[in-house]
């Protein structure tokens, strides 16, 4: 019987792995909560598969090494990001790898749409002032969600299905992507230039990854370029935005809000439960407690449905491996 480990697994992942194992019950599937690190690798012996979500904790050769020795070859990942494996060390023990690039892409565009609907509707203050017992309505009044114009950054997986939610309000939506998607330049959606979009949207919304060359694509100057009274809502990665020059922007006026699901120093502080604690970034302290900041801790992809996709495909993934086959996640080193 083919027997796969699961490193990491926590209490919503571990429904997914019990439902996979009844459609699956020629192999046998191994969890911890623990993390995979030189220390836990021993764990793995007897098994023909290791699964993991490490989340920062890396993954190099004094790991590698010990399973590979253990005759393990086969990493599968329960999500897209692979910077914590040592790629040099997985080529030198003949590792087999996938990762999850694509799972529900609704998770992230729905927070997305949601939380910028909130920002134009002012709900964080209301909901703070309810909180309190206020239950006057001045000068809580919002902006409709379809007499603004919403800019998709990125149209992509995510940027898609956020275009189809906004226009859903009845927005009116305009994109910018550096590669048109054909079908949605077909309906007119794009704008030729980021500057374009700035100038002309109401609610920006950034679906691009975080690469090196769109560091800080919201920095002082594309403020400046944006309309007055814009809002901004960033789930995708935090090294996106300039979190400075937003809290500038905000100070001034020229914002008038910012949903923040992920933040450029987010390692070791978001999925952290800091309740009774010092909390350590004051910034973070000082968003969290504005009415026309909305902080999520890098949550958006965090639904039952996404949970679900990332197990199933990693599990599959590792599956097919096992068979001789090649997964379409399988990760090219
Ligand atoms: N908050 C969360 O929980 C969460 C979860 C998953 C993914 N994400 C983020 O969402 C991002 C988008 O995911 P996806 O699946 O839609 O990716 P994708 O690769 O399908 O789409 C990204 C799009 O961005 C475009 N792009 C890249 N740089 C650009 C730039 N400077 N200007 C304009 N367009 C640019 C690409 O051409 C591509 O079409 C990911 O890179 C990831 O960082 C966040």
């Amino acid at each position: 019987m083919m027997k796969i480990i699961a490193f990491g697994i926590r209490e919503d992942e571990q429904v997914a792995v019990d439902a996979w194992v009844a459609k699956h019950p020629d192999v046998q599937v191994d969890t911890t909560n623990e993390l995979l690190t030189p220390e836990t690798a021993p764990m793995a012996a007897g098994y023909d598969v290791v699964n993991i979500l490490q989340a920062g904790v890396p993954v190099g050769e004094a790991t590698l090494k010990q399973l590979a020795d253990l005759g393990i070859h086969i990493l599968t990942l329960r999500n897209v990001g692979t910077d914590d494996l040592d790629f040099e060390m997985l080529k030198k023990y003949n590792f087999h790898v996938s990762n999850v690039p694509r799972y529900s892409p609704n998770a992230i565009a729905e927070h997305a749409m949601i939380q910028m609907a909130r920002l134009f509707r002012h709900m964080k203050q209301m909901d703070i002032k309810v909180y309190r017992h206020d239950l006057a309505w001045a000068p809580t009044i919002g902006r409709e969600v379809r007499k603004q114009t919403i800019g998709i950054v990125g149209t992509g997986n995510i940027g898609r299905v956020a275009i189809q939610i906004a226009q859903g309000f009845g927005a009116k939506v305009i994109a910018y992507d550096k590669y048109q998607n054909p079908e949605l330049a077909a309906k007119g959606l794009y704008v030729d230039t980021l500057d374009e979009l700035l100038a002309q949207a109401d609610g920006i919304s950034l679906h691009v990854p975080g690469i090196p060359e769109n560091h800080y694509l919201i920095n002082p100057d594309s403020i400046a370029k944006m309309k007055d009274h814009a809002v901004i809502v960033n789930a995708g990665r935090g090294n996106l935005v300039d979190t400075d020059a937003v809290i500038a922007a905000l100070d001034s006026g020229k914002l008038d809000g910012f949903a923040m699901d992920t933040y450029e120093d987010e390692g070791g502080l978001f999925n952290v439960d800091w309740a009774g604690q010092d909390f350590p970034d004051p910034r973070v302290a000082d968003l969290i407690t504005r009415e026309n900041v909305i902080v999520s801790p890098h949550t958006a992809f965090y639904t039952w449905t996404a949970s679900e996709e990332m197990v199933e495909q990693s599990l599959d993934a590792g599956l097919a491996f096992f068979n001789g086959e090649t997964p379409e996640q399988v990760v090219k080193f």
